[in-house]
């Protein structure tokens, strides 16, 4: 049998990558858009209405985005050390797909990926010269220069989805990577950043876990998720192999606007393992980039079929803007 030696989570959002100086890039965005928050939707200028008396001002300061930028990197140094030490001869990979695997066409809720490799596609500056975030982000952090190809281990993917299969989670399986006009398609963000900033470029054997947190209509909800982690730890303690596994939640807490209350009713609830709060919470919290914690659901779910406990390394809430936009960042382990 195999054994879940261990898990992760990390945030992965673009002020982990910005200087802190550069943050400031991300409020210019924030102005354009509107905005998922507690149910509702909103500008701007209403979230600055809104959320007046929390009293943004000291959080906005650049003193206090650097110390918080230098909070989190510090974590992503300790999971990569963690994770690389921990040495697992499997690494699952649990993120959203931004329409990057699959940009349209077809959106499947649960898809694990069992080919044999996955690729980070090398980015195209002359490409992205009009894009001064996603080109920091990506030239730093996400692509790499030429395309990679990284092992992946198809005998536990498919483990896996039989044994999703027999406990009625009807999952996509991906064989090959995606391709479109231009060739393969390289993973997403939520991938590439564990390989990337994460581990540093040294490569574990990789099972993803793609899941459609972001768009409607067919997001799975927060129990969904949750059940289904429980059936992949099953899955992996059932697979007669000897291999030594460990996961990984990639995203969240809550972005683009910040809401610590409801983060840290959602730690709470994986830390205590209650399924009846994760079941209860309102699908209309997990919005836009806050549904990323779903992705944590899962590998709570699946750390539920052991003894270990989630340890949050810390929580550092980067705040961006006057309106309370920004990203919760969140680094944690089971053990
Ligand atoms: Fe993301």
């Amino acid at each position: 049998m195999a054994n879940i030696v261990g898990a992760f989570g990390t945030s992965h959002g673009p002020l982990l990558t910005l200087a802190a100086d550069q943050w400031h890039l991300r409020e210019q965005v924030d102005r354009t858009r509107k905005h998922a928050f507690r149910g509702g939707t909103y500008s701007f200028d209403q979230l600055v209405e809104l959320r007046a008396s929390e009293g943004f001002g000291p959080k906005n300061e650049l003193a206090t985005r650097t110390a918080f930028h230098a909070r989190c990197q510090t974590q992503l140094d300790a999971l990569g050390d963690m994770a690389l030490d921990l040495n697992p001869d499997v690494l699952i990979i649990v993120g959203d797909d931004q329409h990057e695997w699959f940009p349209t066409g077809i959106q499947p809720a649960f898809t694990i990926y069992n080919g044999d490799k996955t690729l980070n596609s090398k980015y195209d500056l002359e490409k992205m010269k009009d894009w001064h975030i996603s080109r920091i982000m990506v030239e730093k952090f996400r692509h790499t220069e030429v395309d990679t190809y990284y092992d992946c281990v198809p005998e536990l993917a498919n483990h896996i989805i039989a044994r999703a299969v027999a406990d009625e989670f009807d999952v996509n399986a991906c064989p090959q990577v995606p391709v479109d006009a231009n060739g393969p398609i390289g993973m997403g963000h939520a991938f590439t950043f564990i390989y990337r900033r994460i581990l540093r470029d040294r490569p574990i054997p990789l099972v993803p876990i793609l899941v459609n947190t972001f768009y409607p209509p067919n997001q799975p909800s927060a129990k969904r998720c949750y059940d289904f982690g429980k059936a992949i730890g099953r899955a992996i303690k059932s697979w007669d192999s000897g291999k030594r596994v460990a996961l990984f939640a990639s995203g969240g807490l809550s972005h683009y606007v910040v809401d610590e209350t409801w983060d840290e009713r959602m730690i709470k609830a994986i830390q205590t393992r209650d399924e009846a709060t994760i079941a209860a919470e309102p699908e209309t919290m997990f919005r836009s980039g806050s549904s990323e914690t779903k992705n944590w659901l899962i590998v709570a779910g699946a750390m539920a079929e052991t003894q270990m406990n989630m340890n949050m390394l810390d929580y550092v809430p980067c705040y961006r803007s006057a309106a309370g936009t920004g990203n919760a960042m969140a680094f944690a382990n089971w053990k």
